[in-house]
Formats: structure tokens, C-alpha cells, sequence
């Protein structure tokens, strides 16, 4: 068990309210981020503190992510992006995330093995998809079956559950969520599901339950399993974001894995958040049928008296560059030139990057390109449908969510998240 650690300290800083000094701890992290340790603020004072959306708020300690969003910086488990998704696998990076360290050649063999013999899901469940109507979002799908996937463990209702058997349902689960997203979209354009196949590697076989049919077996190409490998690799884990906090404020209560999994994928729909893939093509498809004016959705998104916002610009934490976004784009024109497509969403998407990072709106905010900007792109080319590209975001991000999830349970304390607020109802009222 790996409890993460501060740097030891023992700065503290003084909170003065009124006539009292409230003497707080400063924790520092290794990469020397400084947080004030206000544990003892309300019952020393009474006062608790306010921050909209958490932006100043740490909620945990954790070993897994690393992010400078100034300088642009994404580690995971101390491993630069750039070097991870040039050089390993999705497997690999998802073992790292959840087990704390890249796979020995015998490691990374047995995963790859148990993925391979746990992507069938139950019979029964393949049902439960019929009881679906194909027009349901493939997200929606996704959290419904993936907490349904919880009905067949029944271990999980076991306390003393050892990590070592909750490992192997972890890889299980890694192992499902492949055909779990490759029924939902079959399932939606009313074919029928293809089975996955021992021959296989992960990425592979997603594509091969994706694309094949009864007659036609997917002729897998690298090149476009190498960027969809990236795309997953890049999604992987990004510390606490809104759907990473959902997964563990749901697992702090002591839910299992499906149930707190299966929330963090509701989260990620949103379009401010792992929808904003989806919203980007939309948005980008409007533009070329209208002509391809990418100075006009420019305008729009400074326009204060619309709600429109430039989907896939804008980060909470990037306020240079998002590394990944940066990664995905030289993906996107590979692939794109490999494959001989030439989609005018492209060209739309850099006349738009080109154009906002001129101009003062997006300067002044530091509004860049996110992951999700170029990455629908990719994911049209290689042929996955709008509506599923959330879904891939929620495949390459499960590693992480497990991760956090584990990392929560492992931790000595496991105290149950429960924010205050600031009420400001009505008063006292008799009836
Ligand atoms: C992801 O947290 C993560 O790590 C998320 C993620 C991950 O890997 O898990 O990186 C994945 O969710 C990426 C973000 C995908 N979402 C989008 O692309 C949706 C469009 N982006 C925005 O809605 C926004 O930028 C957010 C949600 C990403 C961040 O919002 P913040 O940090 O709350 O910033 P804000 O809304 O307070 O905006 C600050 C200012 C405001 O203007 P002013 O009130 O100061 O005048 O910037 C403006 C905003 O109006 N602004 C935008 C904008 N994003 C911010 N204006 C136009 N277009 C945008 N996209």
C-alpha cells in the first residue's frame, strides 16, 4: 500500500479572525505546491471557508497525476505524457496509473492475459441491451451497465474484501468496459454485437467489436490503432477533475467500484467536461455548413449576451497550453494524411485556433485548445459516430478513476467527503 505523502514541513501559517490567530499547518507537495491545512478552522473559529467550483480547494493527497498548468506540465506517477504515449501501451500506462509502476515483461504478459480472458460480459446483461431504445446516448448505456456489472460480484458486498481480489475485478472491469462501449454503439445502429476475440490486444479488439459484422471481419490498420492507443493513453488520468472528484466523494461513502465508476461516467457526459468532445464536431460541422467563417464563432464566444461558448477551449488548470491537445493535433494530421482524408473540420478547427490565440478575449483569459479540441477529429476519421466520442473519453479515463477510487480506499484515514455551505434560505418560519 503506497499512502501518499507531503514533503514534511513545519511552516504554518496564522489566520487571524477578529481578535483570534488560528495557527495552520502549510503542507507542502514534492513538486512544492503549498496548501494551507485548515482542518481545525471551524471548531477553532466557527468559520468555514467559501470557493465556488473548489478552484483554491485540495480535497486530497494524492500520488498518482501531476499537472503544472502554467508550464504546460502532465505526469503520471512522475512520467512525462509525451514519453508515455510515444513509448507504451494503453495497457501499460493503465497498469502504472492503477498499480503505481510501468509493468515488468511477466507483469504486463498476465494483464494482458486477464483483459483478454474477461472482456465477455454475461449473457444476460447482452439482453439488458435490447430493453434499451437505440436512440438512448451511449453514455447513458455505458453508467447503466457498467453499475449493473456490480450484480455480478456479489463479493463486493464482502467488507473484508482483499485488494488482491478487488485487483482482479479491476482488471475485469478494465477489461469489459471495451465490449460494454462496442454493444452500446452496435446496439444503437441496430446490428448485431460482435464478440471479442482472443487474438487480439486491447485497442484492437475494441475496434474489431466496433467495426466488424457477421460477414465482414475489421481489417485492423496500426496506424489507426496507434492513435486511438495515444488518444486513450492522453485521456488516462488528469488528478481532480470533476469526474475524478465524482468518482471518489461517491467512494468515500464505502460504494463499490461499479457504483462509484458508474457515477463518474454521468459526470464526464457534461459538456463543460468530457461531452465538450462531442461538442466540438457539433460546433465545428455547424461552421462548415455555414460556410466555414471561423471569425464569426470567434465573436460569438465573446459575446457576453450568449450563453455559446468555444467548446474545447478553456482549461481551469492550463493556462499556456494543455500538452495534450498539443500531442492529438500532430496525431490528427498523421492520421488524417495516412488515411487520405481531408476533412474541412480540420482546416475550420486550426483557422479557429489560429484566429483565437490572436486575439486579446482568449490572451487576456488564457483560453487555449483542450484535449478536446482536435480529438473528434481523430475519432471521426478512424469512423466512431459523434455521439460515442465521450465514450472513448470515459474508456481511456477509467484507469484514473480506478486509480483515485484505490488509492482513496488504501488511504488510512477514508473520511466520507461532505462539504459545508453557506445557507441563505429563509429564515426561521412558523407554520
Ligand atoms: C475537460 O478539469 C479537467 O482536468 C478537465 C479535463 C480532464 O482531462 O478531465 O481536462 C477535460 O473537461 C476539458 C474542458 C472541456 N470543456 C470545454 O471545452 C468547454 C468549454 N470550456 C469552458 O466552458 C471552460 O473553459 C472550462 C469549463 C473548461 C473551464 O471553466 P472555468 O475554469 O470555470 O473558467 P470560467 O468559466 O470561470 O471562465 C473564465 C472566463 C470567463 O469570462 P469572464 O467572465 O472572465 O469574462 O473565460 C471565459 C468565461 O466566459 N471562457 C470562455 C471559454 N472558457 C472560459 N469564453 C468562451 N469560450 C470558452 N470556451
Amino acid at each position: 500500500m503506497n499512502t501518499p505523502k507531503s514533503k514534511q514541513s513545519i511552516e504554518t501559517a496564522k489566520v487571524i479572525i477578529g481578535g483570534q490567530t488560528l495557527s495552520c499547518p502549510i503542507i507542502t507537495g514534492i513538486e512544492n505546491e503549498k496548501a494551507l491545512d485548515i482542518s481545525e478552522l471551524r471548531s477553532k473559529t466557527g468559520f468555514v471557508t467559501y470557493d465556488e467550483g473548489y478552484s483554491n480547494t485540495a480535497s486530497c493527497l494524492s500520488g498518482i497525476t501531476y499537472i503544472d498548468g502554467e508550464n504546460g506540465i502532465l505526469r503520471y506517477r512522475g512520467i512525462p505524457i509525451e514519453e508515455l504515449a510515444q513509448k507504451r501501451t494503453f495497457v501499460e500506462v493503465a497498469h502504472l496509473l492503477i498499480f503505481g509502476h510501468l509493468p515488468s515483461e511477466s507483469e504486463r504478459s498476465d494483464f494482458s492475459k486477464l483483459l483478454t480472458s474477461n472482456c465477455m460480459i454475461h449473457d444476460n446483461m447482452v439482453k439488458l441491451f435490447d430493453s434499451l431504445p437505440s436512440s438512448s446516448h451511449p453514455m447513458a448505456t455505458l453508467s447503466a451497465m457498467v453499475v449493473t456489472l456490480s450484480a455480478y460480484y456479489p463479493e463486493l458486498a464482502n467488507p473484508e474484501m482483499d485488494m488482491g481480489q478487488m485487483n482482479k475485478i479491476i482488471a475485469e472491469l478494465l477489461a469489459k468496459i471495451r465490449t460494454l462501449a462496442a454493444y452500446s454503439y452496435k446496439k444503437s445502429i441496430g446490428e448485431p454485437i460482435i464478440y471479442p476475440k482472443r487474438k487480439y490486444k486491447y485497442v484492437e479488439n475494441f475496434l474489431h467489436m466496433m467495426f466488424s459484422t457477421p460477414v465482414d471481419e475489421y481489417p485492423i490498420d496500426q496506424e489507426v490503432v496507434d492513435a486511438l492507443e495515444k488518444i486513450l493513453i492522453l485521456h488516462a488520468d488528469h488528478e481532480q477533475n470533476c469526474s475524478t472528484s465524482t468518482v471518489r466523494l461517491v467512494g468515500s461513502s464505502q460504494a463499490n467500484l461499479f457504483a462509484s465508476i458508474s457515477a463518474g461516467i454521468c459526470a464526464l457526459w457534461g459538456p463543460l467536461h468530457g461531452g465538450a468532445n462531442q461538442a466540438v464536431i457539433e460546433m465545428l460541422e455547424s461552421i462548415v455548413r455555414e460556410g466555414g467563417d471561423a471569425t464569426k464563432v470567434i465573436e460569438k464566444a465573446k459575446d457576453k449576451s450568449s450563453s455559446f461558448r468555444l467548446m474545447g477551449f478553456g482549461h481551469r488548470i492550463y493556462k499556456n497550453f494543455d500538452p495534450r491537445a498539443n500531442i492529438i493535433k500532430e496525431i490528427c494530421d498523421k492520421l488524417l494524411a495516412k488515411l487520405g482524408i481531408n476533412d474541412p473540420c480540420l482546416e475550420v478547427a486550426k483557422q479557429i485556433e489560429e484566429a483565437a490565440l490572436k486575439d486579446d478575449y482568449f490572451i487576456q483569459r488564457k483560453l487555449y485548445p483542450n484535449v478536446d479540441f482536435y480529438s473528434g477529429i481523430i475519432l471521426r476519421a478512424i469512423g466512431i459516430p459523434t455521439n460515442m466520442f465521450t465514450v472513448i473519453f470515459a474508456m481511456g479515463r477509467l484507469p484514473g478513476w480506478i486509480a483515485h477510487w484505490k488509492e482513496q480506499c488504501e488511504s488510512p484515514k477514508k473520511k466520507i467527503g461532505r462539504p459545508r455551505q453557506i445557507y441563505v434560505g429563509a429564515p426561521l418560519t412558523h407554520i
